[in-house]
């Protein structure tokens, strides 16, 4: 097919019907990813004609048979970051955005209370994602992350040194790490917590992110985010803040469990851009 315009249409329409849930982007961003421009630029050769890439085709079988999108681009966007992703990584979460945002947050508001340069942690950093963005937003901060799997904590090893980020990126327990470290000022992460009696419904969740980054090690999915709350309360100085991502089923449960050890004060839930329970954030006793 010579036509990009009719190409896309179709592929739109093949998307769909796979159950994709944003079939139109898709389809533009992966005639991009083959013409190797931007989708804006797509857009453009739609409008004005232009020639269809010869790996357009089995791009878009792949992406019906619901390998991820940004497996088969190699990229994923974080917070103005791109960061190359693929098998053995979790696919960061526009989700995620948000509670790094609020990492950041919490970080800079240390520099305003006269802090120079805020020590923070991200547990549990999988490509990177969390830890990236707290250093590239705030690049005072001296940022320290940790990965149990061999294969993603090389994504991330790639994404600080590709990104040039000065971040220190360990592979290792988040339950045990950093022992050599004390006094930080905020530990922001993104456990495993999925209940192991769920299974996510995505094919591109439950296909193809690792099991090691989707369950929580119990059927409330809390065992992992427990553990590594001891550990970041093992790690704040007091008044440290802790900002951790969990399901929207987790709302309640997650604050409840953080106040029943008696280690954290101001625990608070709060919402993603979409209503939804999505991190509690609390300050260490
Ligand atoms: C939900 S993913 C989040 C990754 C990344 N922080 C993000 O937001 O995109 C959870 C990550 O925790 C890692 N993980 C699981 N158990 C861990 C542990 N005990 N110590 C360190 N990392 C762990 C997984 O391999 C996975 O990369």
């Amino acid at each position: 097919m010579s036509d990009l315009r009719a190409a896309v249409r179709e592929a739109t329409q093949q998307l769909a019907a796979a159950g994709v849930g944003s079939p139109e982007h898709d389809a533009v961003v992966l005639a991009a990813h083959a013409l190797r421009v931007e989708p804006s630029e797509v857009r453009r050769l739609m409008v004005l004609g232009g020639d269809v890439p010869a790996t357009y085709a089995g791009l878009v079988a792949e992406r019906a048979s619901r390998v991820p999108l940004q497996h088969l681009t190699g990229r994923a966007w974080f917070r103005g970051l791109e960061l190359e992703v693929g098998p053995g990584v979790f696919v960061p979460r526009p989700e995620t955005e948000v509670v790094a945002g609020w990492a950041i947050e919490a970080t800079l508001s240390t520099l305003e209370s006269g802090v120079t340069s805020p020590v923070v942690v991200d547990l549990c950093t999988g490509s990177g994602a969390i830890a990236l963005a707290v250093k590239a937003e705030v690049p005072q901060a001296q940022v320290h992350a940790v990965e149990v799997s061999d294969l993603a904590v090389a994504w991330a090893l790639r994404n600080r040194d590709r990104l040039g980020l000065d971040v220190e990126i360990v592979h290792g327990d988040a339950v045990t790490a950093f022992e050599e470290l004390a006094d930080v000022d905020v530990v922001v992460s993104n456990p495993p917590y999925i209940p192991t009696t769920a299974e996510p419904v995505d094919p591109e969740v439950r296909d193809h992110d690792p099991e090691v980054a989707l369950y929580g090690g119990s059927e409330d999915g809390l065992a992992i985010p427990r553990l590594v709350a001891a550990r970041a309360a093992g790690l704040l100085h007091r008044r440290g803040v802790l900002v951790m991502e969990h399901a929207d089923s987790q709302g309640e449960s997650l604050p409840a469990a953080l106040r029943a050890t008696g280690s954290w004060s101001h625990v608070e839930d709060r919402l993603d851009l979409t209503g939804r329970p999505r991190a509690t954030v609390a300050v260490r006793a």
